[in-house]
Protein backbone atom coordinates (compact mmCIF):
# COMPACT_ATOMS: atom_id res chain seq x y z
CA UNK A 1 0.00 0.00 0.00
CA UNK A 2 1.62 3.55 -0.83
CA UNK A 3 2.58 5.60 1.74
CA UNK A 4 0.23 8.13 3.09
CA UNK A 5 1.58 11.62 3.60
CA UNK A 6 -0.67 14.67 5.32
CA UNK A 7 -0.43 18.06 3.91
CA UNK A 8 -2.08 20.09 7.05
CA UNK A 9 -2.57 23.80 6.39
CA UNK A 10 -3.33 26.13 8.84
CA UNK A 11 -6.04 29.30 9.63
CA UNK A 12 -6.78 31.22 6.34
CA UNK A 13 -4.91 29.66 4.24
CA UNK A 14 -8.28 28.61 2.89
CA UNK A 15 -8.16 32.63 1.31
CA UNK A 16 -4.78 31.48 -0.75
CA UNK A 17 -5.17 33.65 -4.53
CA UNK A 18 -7.57 36.37 -3.16
CA UNK A 19 -5.71 37.57 0.85
CA UNK A 20 -3.05 39.80 0.22
CA UNK A 21 -1.59 38.38 -3.36
CA UNK A 22 1.17 40.38 -3.46
CA UNK A 23 2.47 38.43 -0.46
CA UNK A 24 0.74 34.79 -0.85
CA UNK A 25 0.30 35.05 -4.39
CA UNK A 26 -2.30 34.12 -6.78
CA UNK A 27 -2.60 30.64 -7.00
CA UNK A 28 -5.58 29.18 -4.97
CA UNK A 29 -5.33 26.09 -2.52
CA UNK A 30 -6.74 24.25 -4.53
CA UNK A 31 -4.40 24.87 -7.33
CA UNK A 32 -2.10 23.32 -4.28
CA UNK A 33 -3.50 20.41 -3.64
CA UNK A 34 -3.95 19.43 -7.48
CA UNK A 35 -0.35 19.66 -7.87
CA UNK A 36 0.48 18.12 -4.60
CA UNK A 37 -1.43 15.17 -5.87
CA UNK A 38 0.34 14.96 -9.37
CA UNK A 39 3.61 14.94 -7.66
CA UNK A 40 2.47 12.61 -5.13
CA UNK A 41 1.48 10.30 -7.92
CA UNK A 42 5.20 10.51 -9.66
CA UNK A 43 6.60 9.65 -5.98
CA UNK A 44 4.24 6.88 -5.28
CA UNK A 45 3.11 8.00 -2.27
CA UNK A 46 -0.68 9.20 -1.40
CA UNK A 47 -1.59 12.72 0.26
CA UNK A 48 -4.38 13.94 2.46
CA UNK A 49 -4.72 17.56 2.13
CA UNK A 50 -6.52 18.94 4.75
CA UNK A 51 -7.08 22.65 5.94
CA UNK A 52 -8.64 24.41 8.78
CA UNK A 53 -8.97 27.68 10.63
CA UNK A 54 -9.23 26.03 14.40
CA UNK A 55 -6.23 24.65 16.01
CA UNK A 56 -8.38 21.63 17.64
CA UNK A 57 -9.26 20.36 14.49
CA UNK A 58 -5.11 20.34 13.04
CA UNK A 59 -4.29 18.89 16.40
CA UNK A 60 -6.89 15.83 15.55
CA UNK A 61 -5.67 15.63 12.27
CA UNK A 62 -2.24 15.19 13.32
CA UNK A 63 -3.26 12.51 16.13
CA UNK A 64 -5.08 10.72 12.85
CA UNK A 65 -1.53 10.76 11.28
CA UNK A 66 0.04 8.80 14.14
CA UNK A 67 -1.95 5.80 12.44
CA UNK A 68 -1.70 5.97 9.32
CA UNK A 69 0.56 8.54 8.34
CA UNK A 70 4.30 8.31 6.69
CA UNK A 71 4.63 12.01 7.27
CA UNK A 72 3.47 15.62 7.26
CA UNK A 73 3.84 18.41 5.29
CA UNK A 74 2.20 21.26 7.66
CA UNK A 75 2.08 24.98 7.09
CA UNK A 76 0.25 25.89 10.42
CA UNK A 77 0.00 29.68 9.29
CA UNK A 78 -0.58 32.66 12.13
CA UNK A 79 -0.91 28.82 14.45
CA UNK A 80 2.88 28.43 13.98
CA UNK A 81 3.84 31.53 15.98
CA UNK A 82 1.44 30.71 19.15
CA UNK A 83 0.63 27.14 19.11
CA UNK A 84 2.09 25.04 21.56
CA UNK A 85 -0.41 22.22 21.25
CA UNK A 86 0.47 21.69 17.53
CA UNK A 87 4.29 21.25 18.79
CA UNK A 88 2.63 18.67 21.31
CA UNK A 89 1.13 17.02 18.43
CA UNK A 90 3.63 17.12 16.27
CA UNK A 91 5.87 15.96 19.43
CA UNK A 92 3.79 12.85 19.75
CA UNK A 93 3.91 11.56 16.16
CA UNK A 94 7.43 9.55 15.05
CA UNK A 95 7.47 10.44 11.43
CA UNK A 96 9.32 12.85 9.73
CA UNK A 97 7.54 16.65 9.58
CA UNK A 98 8.12 19.67 7.46
CA UNK A 99 7.38 22.97 8.01
CA UNK A 100 6.02 25.33 4.74
CA UNK A 101 5.52 28.64 4.85
CA UNK A 102 4.60 30.34 1.50
CA UNK A 103 6.29 33.72 2.25
CA UNK A 104 9.73 34.38 3.90
CA UNK A 105 8.43 34.73 7.38
CA UNK A 106 12.10 36.11 8.31
CA UNK A 107 11.65 38.96 5.87
CA UNK A 108 8.15 39.99 7.79
CA UNK A 109 7.30 41.38 11.36
CA UNK A 110 9.32 40.54 13.66
CA UNK A 111 6.41 38.54 15.69
CA UNK A 112 6.80 36.10 12.41
CA UNK A 113 10.76 34.80 12.95
CA UNK A 114 9.60 32.29 16.24
CA UNK A 115 8.08 29.28 14.91
CA UNK A 116 7.10 26.68 18.46
CA UNK A 117 6.60 24.35 15.19
CA UNK A 118 10.25 24.68 14.01
CA UNK A 119 11.15 23.07 17.01
CA UNK A 120 10.11 19.75 16.34
CA UNK A 121 10.34 19.96 12.32
CA UNK A 122 13.06 18.45 10.20
CA UNK A 123 13.41 20.61 8.50
CA UNK A 124 11.76 24.16 7.19
CA UNK A 125 10.49 26.11 3.47
CA UNK A 126 10.09 29.40 3.96
CA UNK A 127 9.85 31.94 0.77
CA UNK A 128 9.77 29.54 -2.03
CA UNK A 129 5.85 30.25 -3.02
CA UNK A 130 3.28 27.21 -3.71
CA UNK A 131 6.18 25.54 -4.65
CA UNK A 132 7.63 24.99 -0.90
CA UNK A 133 5.09 22.29 -0.91
CA UNK A 134 6.23 20.30 -3.77
CA UNK A 135 9.42 20.62 -2.12
CA UNK A 136 8.37 20.04 1.35
CA UNK A 137 6.88 16.74 -0.09
CA UNK A 138 10.33 15.16 -1.91
CA UNK A 139 11.90 15.74 1.57
CA UNK A 140 9.27 14.21 2.78
CA UNK A 141 9.35 10.87 0.94
CA UNK A 142 12.98 10.99 1.41
CA UNK A 143 13.12 10.96 4.62
CA UNK A 144 9.83 7.96 4.98
CA UNK A 145 11.92 5.93 2.37
CA UNK A 146 14.63 5.90 4.91
CA UNK A 147 13.22 5.70 7.92
CA UNK A 148 10.85 2.28 5.93
C1 LIG B 1 2.40 31.74 6.46
C2 LIG B 1 3.16 32.80 7.27
C3 LIG B 1 2.46 33.09 8.58
O1 LIG B 1 3.18 34.05 9.32
C4 LIG B 1 1.06 33.64 8.32
O2 LIG B 1 0.37 33.84 9.53
C5 LIG B 1 0.29 32.82 7.37
C6 LIG B 1 0.95 32.14 6.25
C7 LIG B 1 3.01 31.53 5.07
O3 LIG B 1 2.66 30.52 4.44
O4 LIG B 1 3.81 32.33 4.58
O5 LIG B 1 -0.95 32.76 7.46
O6 LIG B 1 2.47 30.51 7.15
Amino acid sequence: MPKLVYILNGPNLNLLGKRQPHIYGSETLADVERDCAALAAELGVETRFLQSNTEGQIIDWIHQARDDGAGIVINPAAYTHTSVGILDALNAFDGPVIEVHISNVHKREGFRHHSYVSLRADGVIAGCGTEGYRLALRRIVTLAGSEA
